[in-house]
């Protein structure tokens, strides 16, 4: 499964090319670099990779002169990692890991997902110079580093093979806990601030990703986006990325489904979806979303008048999201408790479709992030990349091949094949 050009799998043949030129290129420019090892050995990577035994090693020695890369581990590598795969693909994709709070960051959220054992990282020589150049070349492969395009693999290292099916069967999910408590707190925190800077008098926000480092992560987590590649398909948009606070009394947001102008009956495949995040712990009195489960089987939306099917209030711990999809029916509950429930609302398109807030498109930003953020932000879109030369063929077949190993993988998890 080769991705476009300026992209890169995780430890696939291109990416060994790719860091043996980088490391070259980087130890060239240095001076006074003492010789050095690092390596890596993965376990559970995904099989198209042809990893023997799906574990994937690599190392890469400078003897003071040159630079050589090969398939082999080397334990006492003054840098090593070690681990599973799809764990260690989050720090795989993190620019930045040179920065001690970016580390620490990465390193928690995976520990959180994951498990503390799941990837361990050793530094056997301190030496700064190469220290930074280690770094270096870690931010360079991150930025070019994609997602694990094997949705089948992704979902059973991730633990959501019963998500991906309760996705398709309710129309809806919740992943708990899929950030830490304090990830949480701090998105909340960041989010009340950006909120009460936009001074809008109905205490919501749109545009929330171009307000800080902290979104940029959320929209990127790991879990929530594999809901999204599993109902909208890859190459799906960001339609907005909002906030709202919500204080004491009755729900303001009615009945209904988020296909706005979709004709009816609604197509037998997801057009849109949303992730909601919750900031505290969501409770009946906290003023929930409330969903009714398999709704979306109705294929329309709720008349006036009618008398719904009864539906059921979305309680999860802070840190959790839920997320729904293809027209499922939903509401914002009354809230009885004191103060304010935050929540900062993932809305995406399939990638066919148009967004509701404009991108922006700021190199800094996809130059501080992997490809999953350009991937969101339509840099892998087919639409709008018609010249005078003609289409862009190459990312049309790029996405048409992405997309139907994509549709495999969900279509045997759902038979229970994967
Ligand atoms: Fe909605």
């Amino acid at each position: 499964m080769e991705p476009l050009a300026h992209q890169l799998e995780y430890l696939s043949d291109r990416w060994l090319s790719i860091a043996s030129e980088t490391l070259t290129a980087l130890t060239q420019q240095a001076e006074d670099l003492p010789a050095f090892v690092i390596s890596e050995s993965l376990t559970n990577a995904p099989s198209h990779l042809g990893w023997p035994d799906n574990v994937a090693s690599w190392s890469a020695r400078f003897d003071g002169q040159g630079i050589v890369v090969d398939r082999t581990f080397v334990p006492t590598a003054d840098w090593s990692r070690q681990g599973a795969y799809q764990a260690a693909l989050i720090a795989g994709q993190t620019i930045g890991m040179n920065v001690p709070e970016v580390a620490a960051f990465a390193l928690r959220e995976t520990n959180h997902w994951f498990g503390d054992a799941a990837v361990s990282e050793t530094w056997r020589e301190s030496d700064e110079s190469l220290v930074r150049l280690i770094g270096n070349f870690r931010d360079h492969m991150a930025r070019r580093t994609v997602e694990n395009p094997d949705i089948a693999h992704r979902v059973s290292a991730l633990g959501m093979t019963r998500h991906i099916k309760e996705l398709f069967d309710q129309g809806y999910t919740v992943v708990e806990r899929a950030i830490s408590p304090e990830f949480a707190d701090a998105l909340r925190e960041e989010t009340v601030r950006a909120v009460r800077s936009h001074q809008n008098p109905s205490r919501s926000l749109n545009g929330l990703l171009y307000h800080g480092l902290v979104f940029e992560r959320l929209v990127q987590n790991p879990q929530l986006m594999t809901l999204i590649d599993a109902s909208l398909g890859r190459g799906a948009v960001i339609a907005s990325i909002s906030a709202l606070c919500k204080g004491p009394g009755k729900g303001v947001i009615p009945l209904h489904t988020d296909y706005a102008q979709v004709p009816e009956p609604y197509p037998d495949y997801s057009m849109t979806g949303v992730g909601v995040w919750a900031l505290e712990d969501w409770t009946v009195a906290s003023g929930p979303t409330w969903i009714i489960p398999g709704s979306h089987r109705l294929k329309r939306g709720p008349k006036p008048g009618e008398n719904p099917p009864p539906g059921v209030a979305i309680e999860m711990p802070k840190g959790s999201v839920v997320y729904f999809h293809q027209g499922v029916w939903h509401w914002q509950g009354d809230r009885e408790l004191p103060g304010e429930r935050v929540s900062i609302h993932a809305h995406f398109n399939r990638g066919i479709l148009r967004s509701l807030e404009p991108k922006r498109i700021d190199v800094q930003m996809l130059h501080r992030n992997s490809p999953r953020l350009g991937e969101m932000l339509g840099e892998d879109d087919w639409f709008d990349k018609l010249s005078a030369d003609g289409r862009d063929y190459k990312r049309l077949e790029h996405m048409i091949r992405l997309n139907r190993f994509n549709d495999e993988g969900v279509a045997a998890i759902l038979a229970g094949a994967a």
